[in-house]
């Protein structure tokens, strides 16, 4: 399948390429939008500006979540008019697409020209430090799916592409790491309202959120926050070589504290406890992590917008 995907990916830039002018050909960032956080769109110059649904690229996955548009724009981001793509939506390995499909469209934007990479997630907080509405940078990860089997990079290695064996010590680029901290103190309103974090990001497979045990589970195993997306992105952008930035926004802070178990909840029986207020508390949905998204995304997006004029001086 992988083989057939190097092939399709190429088709899908070709059909892509000749609809971008001039200005906005070899876009320089590719920017991979979460959950509520597509808003950057809007961020982008007006003009020169080009708008594709996914549906209409070749072979493009698409996605159906609920709070994801579908559609790749070209445009100029920031003071610094910078070239870039940007990702409305993603394509989820819990919607049914394989693991390498998912990541497609990272091969397509190399292909178009892309050096570098900010992928931006929502996601669940397991450091007890975390509150909603904080980011974090990532520094490193656990692929979960990926260490038991489901990486994207399995299967023949396409050359053209990278190694057999890619490295990922160095995944978390230094310089945009430095580079994104120092922006984010120069947005006061943005920098007094939320903390930015640095810290491990653990991909699992979803659609579920984890339970409790699995919350503790993930935490033991060192990671800061958990989602469903980016991990597998960010192994197939170091394996053509693209340096990578990516955050999550902290929306819901996963329960580490165990539920209410047989013996425990005679007590809390027998003292007059609502025990439906144990259960409730925590409890993760779809529209908490779209709300959060909606009150961070402006500085998220200020944040990415200030990080690529800084980066694009050097
Ligand atoms: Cl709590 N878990 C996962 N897997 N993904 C999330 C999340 C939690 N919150 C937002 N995205």
């Amino acid at each position: 399948e992988l083989v057939e995907l190097i092939g399709t990916s190429a088709q899908a830039s070709e059909f892509i390429n000749p609809q971008l002018p001039a200005a906005l050909k070899n876009p320089k960032i590719g920017i991979i939008c979460g959950s509520g956080l597509g808003g950057l769109v809007h961020t982008l110059e007006a003009e020169p500006q080009v708008s594709i649904p996914y549906s209409d690229i070749p072979h493009f996955p698409q996605s159906s979540v609920v709070g994801h548009a579908s559609k790749l724009v070209f445009g100029l981001l920031g003071a610094s008019k910078t070239p870039v793509v940007v990702m409305v939506g993603r394509a989820h390995f819990y919607e049914g697409h394989s693991i390498e499909k998912s990541t497609f469209p990272v091969r397509v934007m190399k292909l178009l020209g892309i050096e570098s990479i900010i992928v931006t997630n929502a996601a669940g907080g397991l450091n007890p430090e975390f509150r909603v509405g904080d980011i974090m940078i990532l520094n490193d990860h656990i692929n979960f799916p990926g260490l038991a089997g489901n990486h994207p990079l399995r299967g023949p290695n396409e050359e053209r592409f990278g190694t057999r064996f890619p490295a990922l010590s160095d995944a978390y680029d230094l310089e945009f790491r430095r580079t994104a901290h120092l922006a984010y103190k120069k947005l006061e309103s943005a920098s007094t309202h939320r903390t930015l974090h640095e810290g491990v990001y653990v991909f699992v497979s979803g659609p579920t959120f984890e339970t409790r045990a699995e919350c503790r589970m993930l935490r033991m195993m060192g990671a800061d926050v958990v989602g469903m997306s980016t991990v597998p992105e960010i192994c197939v952008a170091r394996h053509a070589g693209v340096r990578v930035l990516a955050m999550s926004l902290v929306t819901n802070c996963a329960v580490l504290e165990p539920g209410p178990r047989g013996d425990s909840l005679l007590v809390e029986e027998v003292q007059g406890g609502d025990l439906n207020k144990v259960i409730e508390v925590g409890k993760a949905n779809h529209e908490e992590v779209l709300e959060a998204g909606n009150e961070a995304a402006k500085d998220m997006q200020a944040l990415v917008r200030q990080f690529v004029d800084d980066i694009s001086k050097k």
